[in-house]
């Protein structure tokens, strides 16, 4: 088989690699890339929102599997385009993206399923906006409706901010069409985890637990970020609890969109709040997360090829996942300033010796290569993976592989997996 992964970060690298080991693959390519996935698949420079140029190349090369990385392409109906062609990629349709792409979807779609969610209302014009702000509690929640690449929550401490807030997305268009619509919502406590299912409109297939790590600082400091590190499995998602997600949100959501007539195929993946045993909803996204799915990739043992064919042929229940008995620990080595402004092009020493530990892989995210140099191209930057007998060990291992890299200006969490210990 001829396969074509679209993206260029940890979570694309990571899906590369789990597909170079599958036996039915002949030519793997990636649009666009980076230099950890040139090793085991040719690059194509073709940006994931080139919807055009992303078909083309597929025809041209009779590509018999796409794998959609980002949100971006998959709102802008990547899936549709590709299947018009009678070529086959797996995600969701555009229609079905808006559970990520439109948060009043998501929200509206939640309440009328019953899927638990924090208590929220959607606003198109700003006096009704602040008039709701001003009668709830703090803190509370701010959120721009469309995509914002991590950056459209703000969890305001003051009704003053939450108003400006509003004022700023509904009035000053501060994420541009993003922010014409905003969701207003109560604050949820608790500890948070990610559910990761691929779906093939009817069946889900649930992937382990697993859980980011956010803040861009040590004790959950600073600002969020895409993801500073991740670890699999999530201590909190117990069987029983698992159960009820399953139960109480992803098979809900799966019958709710075979009633709004848009089947999801795809990766499923829900943003949980969990607290004293309940569960909610915080967001669904379409697609895997990153860099959740560095960790659960180096945990899955099975065809990842199997688990993607099955799910656009809608037979995912004739298989199961099997998974490596031992816990994940991912750490995400950024570029210093992330994620605000940052300098790139800094030449990264030590991936090598890092790669050459057991149950060690460095997976690439924002790398580029200067005349032979491995140098940074990006926030996050490279998303050390490691396996261990237990946490404890697993963490143990992914910061003894950090510690061999090193680039002028590095920055990385110290403290990925300890709430898990
Ligand atoms: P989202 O993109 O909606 O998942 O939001 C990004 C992050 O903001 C989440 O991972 C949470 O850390 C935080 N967040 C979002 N909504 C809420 C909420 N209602 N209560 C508390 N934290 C939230
Ligand atoms: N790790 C968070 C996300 O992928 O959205």
């Amino acid at each position: 088989m001829k396969i074509l992964v679209i993206g260029s970060g940890g979570r694309e690298h990571a899906l590369i690699w789990k597909i170079r080991q599958s036996s039915k693959v002949t030519e793997l390519y990636c649009a666009p890339g980076n230099v950890g996935i040139a090793d085991l698949a040719t690059c194509v420079p073709i940006n994931p929102d080139n919807v055009q140029e992303l078909l083309k190349f597929a025809a041209d090369n009779q590509i018999d599997l796409t794998v959609v990385g980002p949100e971006a392409p998959l709102a802008l109906g990547i899936v549709d385009a590709f299947k018009r062609e009678g070529l086959r990629a797996f995600g969701p349709t555009k229609e079905a993206a808006a559970l990520e792409s439109s948060k009043s979807f998501a929200k509206d779609f939640c309440n009328r399923y019953k899927i638990p969610a924090a208590r929220s209302q959607t606003f198109t014009d700003i006096v009704s906006a602040k008039a709701y702000i001003k009668g709830h509690p703090l803190p509370i929640v701010v959120k721009a409706d469309g995509l914002a690449a991590g950056k459209g929550v703000i969890i305001c401490d003051s009704h003053d901010k939450a108003e400006k807030i509003a004022e700023e997305m509904l009035l000053e268009g501060s994420f541009g069409d993003s922010g014409r619509c905003v969701v207003v919502e109560e604050f949820l406590e608790g500890e948070e985890a990610s559910f990761i299912a691929i779906c093939d409109g009817n069946h889900v297939l649930p992937m382990v637990g697993s859980q980011d790590h956010k803040p861009a600082y040590d004790e959950d400091k600073g600002p969020n970020t895409g993801g500073m590190g991740a670890i699999s499995p999530a201590r909190v998602l117990t069987e029983e609890i698992a159960d009820k997600v399953m139960n109480e949100i992803m098979l809900p959501a799966a019958r709710g969109m075979v009633t709004e007539g848009m089947p999801f195929v795809g990766v499923l993946y829900a943003g949980l709040m969990i607290k004293d045993g309940e569960v909610k909803v915080l967001e669904f996204n379409v697609r895997f997360g990153d860099p959740e799915t560095q960790a659960l990739l180096a945990r899955l043992k099975m065809d990842i090829v199997d688990v993607f064919e099955a799910a656009i042929s809608g037979t995912l229940n004739t298989v199961s996942m099997s998974w490596d008995p031992r816990p994940a620990v991912c750490v995400v080595m950024a570029s210093g300033g992330y994620p605000g402004s940052y300098e790139k092009g800094k030449v990264i020493s030590g991936i090598a010796d890092a790669n050459a530990l057991d149950d060690v892989v460095v997976f690439h995210a924002g790398t580029k290569d200067d005349s032979g140099n491995v140098v940074t191209n990006g926030g996050r930057v490279l998303g050390v993976t490691a396996l261990g007998d237990d946490m404890r060990s697993a963490i143990a291992k992914a910061y003894e592989a950090t510690e061999k890299i090193s680039w002028d200006g590095v920055h990385y969490r110290k403290d990925i997996g300890k709430k898990a210990l």
